[in-house]
């Protein structure tokens, strides 16, 4: 059903070969907070005219933090998802062992991101907040049905690979910070194989729909969305909060007014548009369902 040339044995024989510690991540280093974490194409502070470039660079900071934040939240659901795919028993061998990698490699990036959480923690100066409880999120996701539920992670998998591009693609520009673009860049190495194992998993479970059932995967997709932007919205304001701390003064009703649009429109940008809109979701949405990747094109306008 879906066009590609992904095959299992040939990304379980990449996953091994790639498969990197956390200590490869660190590599001995620790945050430089003098440098931005994130590039401003996933920050989207540059434009703010409300704050100075060191108040910038602060939420820059606390962009890099709910960054690892969210991320670790969102694996949460990934595995048990992939866990009760591989319990489906329809796999063996090596593909099964490719997914039961795949399971194991989002609980190591679960790992990597809470080690850099802490990390955040113990070297910014004020606190900052973030959405969550992770296992409520993670149910909240798993309640939509399958085909809905892999298409998110699909939707996630490929926005990945343009983060890590991007951060590389800027970095020359703007000099960051050397042990996130370190994380962007081994959780794109593995990530490379969870898009492709996705798109397999994805089409397997398309195969065995009806033309409804799909159509209803796909309105299950686009109701994760709006869960998620929902939670984008609330850490949008827990954001303000952390930046009044961070930079020491209460900002006014203009100000939050200008940061709260500006936030909103990357966080929206980073999380749900780079995967809506990226060419390889996009183009696997359409061979799923004309209609039904109209109705994610006009949910993508709309939040645009
Ligand atoms: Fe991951
Ligand atoms: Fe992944």
């Amino acid at each position: 059903m879906l066009s590609h040339t992904y095959d299992y044995p040939s990304i379980l024989e990449t996953s091994q070969r790639i498969n990197w510690k956390l200590e490869d991540v660190i590599g001995g280093r620790t945050f430089d907070f003098s440098r931005p974490f994130l590039p401003d194409s996933l920050a989207g502070v540059a434009g703010i005219r409300c704050l100075d470039d060191k108040e910038k660079l602060k939420l820059n900071h606390i962009r890099g933090f709910t960054y690892l934040s969210l991320f670790g939240l969102v694996e949460e659901y990934i595995v048990p998802s992939v866990l009760d795919h591989v319990r489906g028993g329809v796999h063996e061998g090596q593909e099964r062992r490719a997914l039961l990698r795949f399971a194991e490699e989002e609980a190591k990036h679960i790992e990597l991101f809470r080690w850099f959480v802490r990390e955040f923690k113990s070297g910014f100066d004020t606190e900052c907040g973030v959405i969550g409880p992770a296992s409520e999120i993670a149910s909240a996701i798993l309640a939509h049905c399958p085909l809905g539920v892999f298409l998110t992670t699909l939707h996630i998998e490929w926005f990945t690979q343009k983060h890590y591009v991007e951060s590389v693609k800027d970095n020359a520009a703007e000099h960051l910070d050397a042990l996130f673009c370190s994380l962007l860049k081994h959780h794109w190495m593995e990530e490379s194989q969870h898009a492709k194992l996705d798109t397999l998993i994805v089409d397997e479970i398309a195969s065995t729909l009806g033309r409804k059932e799909i159509e209803k995967g796909i309105d299950d997709y686009m109701d994760i969305g709006k869960l998620l932007d929902g939670g984008l919205q609330a850490q949008v304001r827990m954001d303000l909060e952390s930046l009044q701390k961070a930079i020491g003064r209460v900002l006014g009703p203009a100000e939050r007014a200008e940061i709260e649009a500006a936030q909103l429109k990357s966080y929206r940008w980073t999380f749900l548009l780079s995967g809506m809109t990226h060419p390889n979701f996009d183009r696997s949405l359409r061979e799923l369902s004309v209609d039904g990747h109209r109705r994610v094109g006009e949910l993508a306008r709309a939040i645009a």
